[in-house]
């Protein structure tokens, strides 16, 4: 199948529903129970991660019916196509290539007659370059003092995954330089960004492949004008902004000359981009060797993903069972829950990586898709959910399969007086594993009772567990071990829209609000009121955003 068939039509889809009418109510405890190797048997380890599915209620049908629906779906030839540069995106004619930004120097990729891997390659050595220049000071500022802020200008893939490289791999940055992001329209984050800094010592990396995005150009113009009140010298521009595009022509025209231009390219998908120039704040942040780490990382994941079994391979497994809870469990939302404080900024990152990829409602042939396609994913650290939305996780209406992630050792290793050095990480540790416990397992209304609780209360104190996860573990959060999270998720994304026949490269949703934003603006920028081409719903709300406006406060 090649996405000219809607997968919900298929013989192995039609057997998951079959099997699912057997094994749906099956639960864990019956699951478990029935197999004292399952908490091991159901792992596979990949680019220093190990993943416990054994909490998903699957049984052994269920993964190799799975395992079948992938194969039916053509899932190693269009992983060998991406692999290979074909034109996979094919609503925009592009080959996915992001695999190629981490391919060792040794490889080659030709493409049309151009090495790829040998592009990459030059562009890294340059931002290597570029990136210790303004590590050890050596890149100054228009008035020879040092750089000691960088801000990255940026929105969605130019600003999503080096926002959470930079906050996940803080412990790793140089500390004496001080990285921002700036990505929404609103004034506030630029004005706040830039609050009390001095424009001499302020470097803006303007990101975005198209060079065309309202909001980061916006942004960048008036950093420009922040700069140049402070520094009052046009040739400043060339010191203080660097550019990172697919368009060299907007970069000049923005006044960014092209030395300090990085070029990326169309085979890059912006939210798959985090291991191109855009992570050029990256690079500034932990330095060039450490990001060639999280490269290696990630190439390690796209290795095993390239040529381990589907039945063994840890992205295609996360993929598929992600379709199972999805498609077959009816679980229409996913949340990720990094026991890790750095990788606060994970769940947001995996929002546009997902969503944006995989919310379609068509298949490639243009065709209504006929299933459910992405979950919803959001999430936050733990152990902070717990003491907010984890009660619904656990005895909510909704079935909510939940992606766990947690280190072997802390970066920062905290012991209470007396304890082991790290014992605040046990404890967090613990609440990891126990939640992921209390989510599979549950309560049943027999042990509440023993528990002497009162019968009134016994529906209350009941947990009927049942709720499926994940487990990803690692020995520590490093460049390597993010870079192999990273492309563990690309790749099971990927794995998702093959099994969905849709085009998981393109993002056209989110055109028709650009187009009829821009419309608005004009409107707005007129002072009088534009005549009624709108709804009445629009209409009144822009009226009445016109005397707010003006009303004096
Ligand atoms: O509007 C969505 C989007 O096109 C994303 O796909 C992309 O990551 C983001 O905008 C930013 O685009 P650019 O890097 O071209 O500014």
């Amino acid at each position: 199948m090649t996405g000219m068939q809607a997968a919900s039509t298929h013989p192995a889809w039609q057997a998951l529903v079959s099997h699912h009418a057997h094994i749906g109510s099956t639960h864990l405890r019956e699951l478990f129970a029935a197999d004292p190797e399952r908490g091991t048997r159901w792992s596979v380890s990949a680019a220093g991660l190990y993943l416990d599915y054994s909490k998903n209620r699957v049984d052994d049908e269920t993964m190799a019916l799975l395992v079948a629906l992938a194969c039916h779906c053509g899932l190693q030839e269009r992983r060998a196509a991406m692999f290979a540069g074909e034109l996979i995106n094919t609503t925009e004619q592009r080959a996915v290539l992001h695999t190629a930004l981490r391919a060792p120097p040794s490889e080659r990729l030709w493409i049309e007659g151009t090495d790829v891997v040998r592009d990459v390659q030059a562009v890294l050595a340059r931002m290597a370059t570029f990136s210790e220049q303004v590590r050890n000071g050596a890149w100054r500022g228009h008035t020879g003092k040092r750089i000691r802020h960088v801000i990255n200008i940026g929105i969605g893939g130019s600003d999503l995954g080096p926002a959470m490289a930079h906050e996940s791999l803080r412990h790793y940055s140089q500390r004496d330089l001080d990285l921002r992001f700036v990505s929404n329209i609103d004034g506030t984050a630029l004005a706040e960004a830039t609050r009390g800094l001095d424009a001499a010592q302020t470097l803006f990396i303007v990101c975005s492949k198209s060079f065309g995005t309202m909001e980061t150009l916006t942004n960048a113009q008036a950093a420009r004008a922040w700069s140049l009140r402070q520094l009052r010298d046009e040739a400043a521009v060339a010191r203080h902004f660097i550019a990172v595009s697919t368009n060299a022509r907007a970069t000049a025209a923005f006044g960014i000359a092209p030395e300090q231009m990085f070029p990326l390219w169309d085979w890059v998908g912006g939210r798959y981009s985090m291991a191109s120039a855009i992570g050029l704040s990256t690079m500034i942040a932990i330095g060039p060797d450490r990001f060639g780490d999280m490269l290696a990382g990630m190439r390690a994941m796209d290795e095993h993903f390239r040529h381990a079994p589907i039945e063994r391979n840890m992205p295609a497994l996360m993929g598929l069972l992600a379709i199972w809870n999805n498609n077959f469990l009816g679980a229409a939302t996913q949340a990720v829950l990094p026991y890790e404080q750095y990788l606060s900024r994970f769940p947001a990152y995996l929002q546009q990586l997902t969503m944006e990829s995989n919310g379609k409602h068509v298949t490639r042939a243009g065709q209504p898709v006929g299933c459910e396609t992405s979950p919803i994913v959001w999430g936050e650290p733990g152990t902070n959910g717990q003491h907010s939305f984890y009660q619904l996780l656990h005895q909510g209406t909704r079935l909510v399969p939940c992606d766990f992630i947690g280190f072997g050792q802390s970066l920062n290793p905290i012991g209470a007086e007396g304890a082991r050095i790290d014992s605040q990480h046990d404890l967090l540790m613990a609440n990891l594993f126990a939640q992921a416990e209390a989510l599979a397992f549950g309560k049943t209304a027999v042990e509440v009772r023993s528990e002497g609780v009162p019968e009134a209360l016994v529906p209350h104190r009941v947990f009927e567990g049942n709720r499926p996860s994940n487990m990803l573990l690692a020995r520590q959060l490093t460049p390597h071990t993010l870079g192999a999270l990273v492309a563990l998720y690309e790749h099971s994304v990927f794995t998702q829209g093959v099994i969905w026949g849709i085009d998981s490269f393109d993002q056209w949703g989110v055109e028709l609000g650009k187009v009829m934003a821009e419309k608005t603006a004009a409107e707005l920028a007129d002072r009088e009121p534009a005549a009624t081409i709108h709804d009445s719903s629009t209409h009144a709300l822009i009226q009445r955003y016109r005397q707010l406006r003006e009303e004096r406060a």
